[in-house]
């Protein structure tokens, strides 16, 4: 019987049972999972702080990598790799937290041979959504060795961001609020360390310009002053929420600067695109994996971790490994 962490819209929300196979939902591939890992949307799913799940009880997890056990569907045989990411899984359909689920094989990727199952999952979600910025900005015309900025530095897709950009030869710019994670960041790249603080003013409509490319993960006022300090056509990749959903800016950095606002999904990009992304990550060489911060846990602390993400106390990437 594998494990699963089951919410509840009672308390307590988060239990880790024992479920009979035969009550895993009936899809045509069973997975048995090695990792999955906690996104922003995973934490706010798990506390039930964001309107994520409706069904219970549910079993969240938005991402996972494992291996097929039995398969239903000529696409994946028994012992392949796969990873999901997405398609609602974790917010619709049961998800990674897990030992092992039962999924549609629409909604999974072969995991590329150079990545073992702990790689694809310290990029997870976080990181395939990093390489589709990555991939946005280039498409928007990003010139080789361009100053950009990345928000949210230290969280999951803003880590994967700096470390990326600085691998294909960027001048990195990394925006934070934890001063204290400053020499990692470096470390991973960043030429320039920047405080939060400074992005949180009231937005001007344009600015002195300073950055060719962003990518921001954090929305609200900041992605507002980070519009009104990009260079003549600058491109940003808008990827995420974390400091709000609105966007109190005007129309000047569009019109007077000609400023790209690249919207950035992971959740529903087509296959190909995805396995596109996917083959670039499995490129990256072995350094960028040992410098990203990783805390790995099992299912009875994603409660906790959760809880942390949310309050700001968590940097890098949080890996789950169901058995641990
Ligand atoms: N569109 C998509 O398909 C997609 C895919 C993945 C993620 N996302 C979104 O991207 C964002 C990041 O996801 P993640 O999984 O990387 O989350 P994460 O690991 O929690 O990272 C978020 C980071 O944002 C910064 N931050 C948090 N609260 C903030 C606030 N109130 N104001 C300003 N900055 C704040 C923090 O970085 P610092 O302390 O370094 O500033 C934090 O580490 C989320 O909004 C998520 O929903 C979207």
């Amino acid at each position: 019987m594998p494990r699963v962490l089951m919410l509840h819209d009672e308390s307590p929300r988060c239990r880790v049972v024992d479920l009979p196979l035969a009550d895993l939902p009936h899809r045509a591939i069973s997975v048995d999972i090695d990792y999955s890992d906690l996104n922003y949307k995973d934490a706010l799913a798990v506390t039930g702080k964001g309107k994520i799940v409706r069904d219970y009880p549910f079993v969240p997890g938005i991402d996972f990598v494992g291996t097929v056990r039995e398969s239903h569907h000529e696409q994946y045989a028994s012992g392949d790799r796969v990873i999901l990411t997405g398609w609602g899984v974790g917010e619709r359909y049961w998800g990674g937290y897990a030992e092992a689920m039962n999924v549609d094989p629409e909604w999974l990727v072969p995991c590329p041979s150079p990545l073992n199952s702990r790689k694809a999952m310290l990029l997870g979600t976080a990181g395939l959504t990093a390489m589709l910025c990555m991939m946005r900005l280039e498409e928007a015309g990003l010139p080789p060795g361009a100053a950009v900025l990345v928000t949210g530095a230290t969280g999951g897709v803003g880590s994967w961001a700096v470390s990326i950009l600085h691998h294909l030869d960027y001048e990195v710019h990394a925006v934070t609020g934890k001063p204290e994670q400053r020499e990692w960041l470096e470390s991973l790249g960043a030429r320039e360390v920047l405080d939060r603080s400074e992005f949180e003013g009231e937005p001007l409509p344009l600015e002195k310009g300073r950055w060719v490319g962003a990518i921001d993960t954090v929305g609200g006022r900041t992605l507002a002053n980070v519009l009104a300090r990009m260079t003549y056509h600058g491109r940003v990749a808008a990827v995420g929420l974390a400091g709000g959903t609105d966007l109190p800016t005007t129309v000047m950095p569009f019109i007077l600067r000609g400023v790209s606002l690249l919207g950035t999904d992971s959740v529903m990009i087509p296959f190909e695109r995805r396995r596109a992304a996917w083959q670039r990550l499995s490129a990256l060489p072995n350094g960028l994996f040992e410098r990203m911060a990783v805390d790995e846990i099992g299912l009875e602390q994603i409660e906790q971790r959760a809880e942390d993400m949310l309050a700001g106390k968590v940097h890098g990437r949080v890996l789950i490994n169901p058995k641990k």
